[in-house]
């Protein structure tokens, strides 16, 4: 078929008409939404000659993707989460509002109810055989100011890439924690290395970036939320140095102020002052939080998480 069969303005009014926008009932917002989202559709299957096999496959696609639970990975995917932070990234910027830790996504592998620990906490059930890993810092504002009582709810893959919970082979909440700062703002976390996630093979996901000539693998990271009264909440990641997927992250979630320096500790005394006989990995690092501040854009995010049994 040709391109460009449809004049806009049937378009327009075809949209209009099946948001709603001509009845007076129903929700404003959501009709803008729609008829826009409707009418840009519209305007791209008939500029780019859809066709009707095309579309049927594309709602085949969503659907079974719906089935098997899997918009949480294929929207990181295809760059729309990473794209929200930098809207909020600017909007902040416009409100006045800088400094801080960077935000990155979230992603789709957060349960809530992590257990809570005063100061520090191990986060490995001693199961996975990996290296170890030592992770502290301070939570500060942006001031300098060390913020006592802040909540770091920490969470990151084992040594497969597997996070609990979505790993029924793990125990619950394993390398899942929440870790209340000390008096000087400070958390302390012992854990294994994870290594970097990769979508399910054969999962709807993986076949739309197979079909875009891309990859589905994660650089190792670690998550958080870093929250504090009076303060802006702060979701983030911290990625390994030297994984191979550093700067090829599927998920668009590497940011370079996220790299911390990862040191191997091999000196015989400090593997004995924390307890171990083999070398082990150490990062610091610093969360930086910024003070909110009346009609600032949010930072928390009205999401659905899986609950944990
Ligand atoms: C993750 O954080 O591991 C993740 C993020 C986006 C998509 C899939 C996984
Ligand atoms: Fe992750």
């Amino acid at each position: 078929m040709p391109a460009n069969l449809i004049n806009r303005e049937v378009i327009t009014t075809l949209a209009a008409r099946a948001a709603g926008l001509d009845q007076p009932e129903g929700n404003p917002r959501l009709k803008q939404v729609v008829g826009r989202l409707l009418a840009d559709l519209m305007v791209a299957i008939d500029e780019l000659d859809i066709s009707m096999d095309e579309f049927w496959h594309g709602i085949a696609y969503l659907a079974q993707a719906g089935k098997q639970d899997e918009f949480g990975l294929i929207v990181p995917g295809v760059v729309l989460e990473h794209f929200l932070d930098l809207r909020l990234d600017e909007a902040e910027r416009r409100a006045g509002l800088a400094g801080g830790t960077v935000r990155t996504i979230e992603g789709p592998l957060y349960i809530a109810g992590a257990p809570i620990a005063k100061g520090e906490a191990r986060l490995d059930d001693g199961t996975d055989d990996g290296e170890v890993l030592f992770m502290e810092g301070q939570v500060r504002a942006i001031s300098g100011e060390p913020i006592a009582g802040a909540v770091v709810d920490v969470w990151h893959a084992n040594t497969l890439g597997n996070y609990s919970h979505f790993d029924a082979s793990q125990a619950a909440f394993n390398l899942r924690r929440r870790i209340e700062t000390d008096k000087d703002g400070r958390y302390r976390f012992r854990s294994i290395m994870p290594s970097g996630y990769a979508c399910p093979p054969g999962s709807q996901t993986e076949k739309l970036l197979q079909a875009l000539g891309r990859h589905g693998n994660r650089p190792a990271h670690v998550h958080f939320f870093v929250t504090a009264a009076g303060y802006r909440k702060l979701t983030t990641q911290i990625n390994i140095d030297g994984d191979q997927y550093l700067h090829d992250d599927f998920a668009f979630g590497t940011r370079d102020e996220l790299i911390p320096r990862v040191e191997r500790i091999t000196d015989a005394a400090e593997i004995h002052k924390v307890g171990l006989n083999k070398p082990f990995a150490r990062i610091r690092f610093d969360f930086s939080v910024t003070k909110e501040v009346d009609g600032a854009p949010a930072t928390i995010v009205a999401r659905e998480h899986a609950e944990a049994a």
